[in-house]
């Protein structure tokens, strides 16, 4: 009885369509908060941090009234001084449909501290664009933790070889997921938890992508759309994804100035010999079954 009014709830809010009204001002300034209305739902919540001192109060749009469905959260064009970190359990209380970050330094530790926790069956979309993100992606970086003094208290601090994604995990309701416009130099086999199943669309354009390394896209089983452009690709490997299990329908390789015109050709033929080596592969396992 219990499970199915939890399930009931989590139904309602993540099907619901409104977004929470808006809070007084005051209380999560200096972040604001728009209700809009929309085609296709009658509060459409957004709540944005773009003003100076907007770092030091990131958890202030949380927890604001009990529980809130924020349709669109905003980080963009906060000057820092040091890269910034999203807070521990950051959205514990609120759940969010769409988070945006852009124009924002990050620390390559800025999901290390499980701020999406929570966020699973309702975060669709994550955009981190241009927040001078550099390095390779990792779920297993090795990291080491110490604590500095900041903001009038103990922070723990992390080192960390790569930029670590394992903040991701658990977004299994996740769509898009865009890291444009950083210096992201390497993607493999490990850059991303194996549980965003409904991923449909990633995007890694301008970045500085010289090496994507054998299986680093099969977690994504339904993915359809893949944005590389814009990077320095030489080589993309047909075993970057999983077949037979293949959904791509757009692969955008453009502006890889290093990608020899021979390579560029196949790559244009290069959705079309998946599909069809992917349809071989299903018929010899038909194939296979009948023998037996
Ligand atoms: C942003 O930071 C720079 C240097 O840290 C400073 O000169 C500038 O005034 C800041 N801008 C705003 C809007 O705070
Ligand atoms: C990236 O962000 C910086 C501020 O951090 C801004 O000055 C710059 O115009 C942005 N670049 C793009 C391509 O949006
Ligand atoms: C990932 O790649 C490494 C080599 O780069 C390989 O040893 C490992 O087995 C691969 N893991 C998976 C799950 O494919």
């Amino acid at each position: 009885m219990m499970t199915t009014l939890i399930f009931l709830a989590a139904y309602f809010v993540h099907f619901g369509n409104a977004g929470s009204p808006c809070p007084p001002k005051a209380d999560m300034d200096p972040w604001f908060c728009i209700n809009t209305p929309s085609s296709h739902q009658d509060t459409y919540t957004s709540v944005i941090c773009n003003r100076p001192g907007c770092e030091n109060h990131l958890d202030r749009v949380d927890g604001v009234t009990d529980h809130m469905m924020l349709d669109r959260v905003i980080i963009s064009d906060v000057n820092t001084s040091e890269s910034l970190m999203l807070p521990k359990e950051w959205l514990s209380v609120s759940r969010v449909r769409e988070l945006e970050i852009r124009d924002t330094p990050l620390s390559r530790c800025f999901l290390c501290e499980n701020p999406l926790s929570g966020q699973g069956y309702y975060m669709n979309k994550l955009v981190v664009s241009n927040c001078s993100l550099s390095g390779h992606l990792c779920t297993n970086c090795p990291k080491i933790g110490k604590a500095v003094y900041k903001h009038d208290r103990y922070e723990k601090v992390y080192q960390v070889n790569g930029i670590d994604m394992i903040g991701l995990k658990g977004l299994r309701t996740l769509e898009t997921l865009d890291l444009s416009f950083n210096k992201l130099e390497e993607v493999t086999n490990t850059s991303f938890p194996y549980d965003l199943i409904n991923l449909k669309k990633l995007v890694l354009s301008h970045n500085v992508i010289s090496e994507i390394s054998s299986k680093a896209f099969t977690m994504f089983r339904a993915l359809t759309t893949l944005d590389l452009s814009h990077n320095q690709l030489q080589v993309l490997r047909r075993d970057v994804f999983s077949v037979p299990e293949f959904t791509l329908k757009v692969l955008n390789v453009r502006q890889n100035s290093k990608i020899t015109s021979r390579v560029r050709s196949e790559f244009k033929n290069f959705l079309k010999i998946l599909k069809q080596w992917g349809k071989e592969l299903k018929d010899q396992e038909k194939e296979k079954e009948t023998e037996n």
